[in-house]
């Protein structure tokens, strides 16, 4: 298991003493790209309590990538922070939000944390140290025929034809396979977690960042689950790609059903 107990039990405490926070919404980018007064405070508190305890350390976190500051992720230990997974949700009341934290050292992630504030269900995982929620030990489903797969996925914030008609076609074609069923939770950290136990076979997302997405691939991975890229490749965090599964067999089926719109990587140097 990792040497960064300590690290792992304050990004604990941090996470759930940040969860208590209330609302101020402004749109980001677009109606459906909305941010609230409360991620930027959220993040602040991380983030500076972090720093004051591990000032060596290294943020990338999605309020500071926002608001101009540089995205490199280098060797050096580093908290991969979402303050509000799933600020949609929060500005309707949708039950699930969440604060995600991945934290890397030589680019490897060592641990992620995603804590699902309204649900009150904390889901981690050291690597090496299996997964758990609320102290139970996870374990996907291990489900590997298709055909008998609750499938998760998102619309995401990005609404131009090509990344709509790509995105809905792909589910066209998962529910004409067909599979059990298609969800979207509003959350890519929670919803990933659903197949960290079981509730869920298969996750996959396109355009989401690595905040969304880093916590919620080693809880899988500790789950027993497997975590690629949409292209069948390795999981690369920064491509904006991903499938989380139950098993290799439905990683490569849903790899080999579904289709990518372009996206920036989110390390890719500015022009
Ligand atoms: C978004 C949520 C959503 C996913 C988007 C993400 P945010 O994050 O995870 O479920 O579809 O791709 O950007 O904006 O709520 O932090
Ligand atoms: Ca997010």
């Amino acid at each position: 298991m990792s040497d960064w107990c300590d690290c792992f039990n304050f990004g604990i405490s941090i996470t759930k003493q940040a969860s208590e926070q209330h609302k101020d919404v402004r749109v980001k980018s677009s109606s459906a790209d909305l941010v609230t007064e409360t991620d930027e405070r959220v993040e602040n508190l991380l983030i500076s309590a972090i720093r004051n305890r591990y000032p060596l350390h290294r943020f990338i976190g999605e309020e500071s990538v926002a608001a101009g500051e540089h995205l490199e992720l280098t060797d050096t230990p580093t908290w991969i922070i979402d303050p509000i997974d799933g600020t949609v949700n929060f500005v309707h009341r949708f039950p699930f939000v969440a604060i995600s934290i991945a934290f890397t050292v030589n680019k490897q992630t060592e641990f992620g944390i995603v804590y699902s504030c309204v649900e009150d269900k904390l889901f981690c995982a050291q690597r090496g140290g299996g997964a758990f929620l609320n102290g139970e030990p996870l374990h996907v489903s291990g489900q590997e025929d298709i055909s008998r797969c609750l499938v998760v996925t998102e619309i995401g914030a990005e609404r131009d034809d090509l990344a709509l008609s790509i995105m809905t076609s792909n589910i066209f074609r998962l529910l004409t396979l067909p599979v059990h069923g298609v969800r979207a939770l509003g959350t890519a950290a929670v919803d990933m977690c659903q197949v960290a136990t079981g509730g869920a076979d298969v996750y996959y997302h396109i355009g989401m960042h690595c905040w969304d997405i880093a916590a919620s691939a080693i809880i899988v991975q500790e789950a027993g689950g497997v975590v690629m890229d949409t292209d069948g490749s390795q999981f690369d965090m920064m491509s904006r790609r991903v499938i989380a599964a139950s098993s290799l067999v439905v990683a490569g089926r849903v790899a080999d059903m579904i289709q990518a719109f372009p996206c920036r990587r989110d390390d890719e140097q500015p022009v």
